[in-house]
């Protein structure tokens, strides 16, 4: 059952979304260090996964329903992307979300710039317009807090197909000569997961066979596969480096249960490496997650696979550890703003390497203020463990930043204040509650 038409002028509005985060700048979170975790915590549905099936839905008109979808910021400014491209998009009862895609001479294949500019992820509507409509004009995403992100993969590959693109004023406009993109094979020169999402969503709908080698195999691009093979798309190699799609001359709209959130997962699991205790953390997948559990159990955690989930146990401080991030199946740059926070204040000295994004180590200064000993050279952190961590006033920079110093004020030794942490909202369902239940004592304050 539809929730009702204030929902979709929720997201049909970007002035009218009080409701999960355009505190960005403005909300706080002050932690108190309370003592063991305890209790359960389900996880939702992975936002790097809803976000592309969401844009996916650009290439078949009729109803698409996606379940499992996470009440997060990030799915709002993608449904209001879709909005402005023409869908139109309502939260149904029980996480569900409907997506109505129009014919294709009802779309707008035009992505605004106050969009783009508060998620990078909206270039993934590029592959998908393109493929439908033959052209597609975006906004260049600006630097973030990761320092600089490029889009040349993006822009090469779908050139492969067919495609040409302008920059003009800021604004990237492709056109595909004929209409209709070609199946083209390319390499990757790096497995980048959303130019494999955009290559995945233009290739189902283009004419003839596109090889994708060296693809990125995150879960949340073998999701996106097989939301495309419930479509009508013929994929072969799904989770694996060489993708293999033959197009289709049009697809179905589908429903699809999106996979749980594995970084919204290690998150949980990290609080009970800092602050102690043990918790259950229901639908996590541990599949999805082998190269981090078998770290965390190298730092002491106590990991026990459930018949739904995984359990989290902690009784002594951790031990250090050595880390360098990688593209899946390694160890996932999303969760190394977390691992850095248990490491502060880890009995040893642990060397950290960051492969996929060198400016990702903002939040480090923060992990300082509170008297961490880290020391910072290019790519890689050496941290030398302290005893405790203080609590102090910090900033959240991103997401997982965010989450990172919030983590670390569990166990430091008085409150620690967390300014920004709107950011937090962009990718977790009320963070501060779900810990709170846990046994924490993190409360929120504009
Ligand atoms: N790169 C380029 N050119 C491109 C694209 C990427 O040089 O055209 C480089 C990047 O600068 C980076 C590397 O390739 O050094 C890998 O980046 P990738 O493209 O894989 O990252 P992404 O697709 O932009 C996604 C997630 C990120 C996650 C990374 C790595 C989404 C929406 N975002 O970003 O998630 O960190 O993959 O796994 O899927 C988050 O959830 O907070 C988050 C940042």
């Amino acid at each position: 059952m539809l929730l009702g038409d204030s929902c979709r002028r929720r997201f049909g509005s970007v002035t009218l979304l009080g409701g999960i985060g355009d505190t960005e700048g403005v909300s706080q979170l002050l932690v108190q260090p309370n003592g063991p975790l305890s209790g359960q915590v389900r996880v939702g549905g992975a936002k790097n996964s809803v976000l592309k099936l969401m844009a996916a839905a650009i290439l078949a008109e009729g109803r698409t329903v996606l379940t499992n979808v996470p009440e997060i910021r990030d799915v709002e400014i993608m449904a209001e992307m879709l909005e402005a491209l023409g869908l139109s998009v309502a939260r149904l009862e029980d996480r569900s979300l409907e997506i109505v895609t129009p014919p294709t001479s009802q779309i707008h294949p035009e992505a605004p710039y106050e969009l783009v500019e508060k998620m990078r992820a909206s270039i993934v509507v590029l592959g998908p317009l393109l493929a439908r409509c033959g052209t597609a004009k975006i906004s260049l995403p600006g630097g973030d807090d990761f320092g600089s992100r490029p889009i040349d993969f993006h822009l090469d590959a779908l050139s492969a197909m067919g495609a040409t693109f302008e920059t003009l004023h800021g604004v990237i406009e492709g056109t595909v000569s004929g209409g209709r993109l070609r199946g083209a094979t390319m390499v990757l020169p790096f497995p980048s997961h959303t130019t494999t999402d955009n290559l995945l969503m233009a290739a189902a709908l283009a004419e003839g066979t596109t090889v994708i080698e060296n693809a990125a195999q995150e879960p949340e691009v073998a999701d996106l596969a097989q939301f495309l093979i419930g479509m009508g798309a013929s994929i072969e190699g799904v989770g694996s480096g060489r993708l293999v799609v033959h197009g289709a001359g049009s697809l179905q709209a589908v429903q699809h249960d999106v996979i749980a959130d594995r970084v919204v997962a290690a998150t949980y699991m990290i609080a009970v490496g800092i602050a102690g205790g043990s918790i259950d953390v229901i639908d996590a997948r541990p599949q999805h997650m082998e190269m981090l559990l078998r770290k965390l159990e190298t730092m002491g955690l106590e990991i026990t696979l459930l018949q739904q989930g995984v359990r989290a146990s902690s009784s002594g401080r951790l031990k250090a550890t050595d880390i360098a991030t990688l593209p899946y199946p390694g160890v996932a740059t999303d969760y190394t703003p977390f691992l850095v926070s248990a490491l502060a204040a880890a009995d040893g000295v642990s060397f950290v390497t960051e492969n996929l994004f060198s400016g990702r180590f903002r939040y480090v200064d923060e992990l300082r203020r509170m008297g961490a000993d880290i020391r910072t050279d290019g790519h890689h952190l050496v941290l030398r463990g302290v005893e405790q961590l203080s609590g102090a006033r910090v900033k959240s920079h991103d997401i997982r930043a965010g989450a990172a110093v919030v983590l670390a004020g569990l166990a430091a030794d008085g409150p620690t204040t967390v300014d920004d942490a709107g950011h937090l909202e962009r990718g977790y369902f009320d963070f501060s509650g779900t810990l709170n239940s846990l046994g924490a004592s993190v409360v929120r304050s504009s």
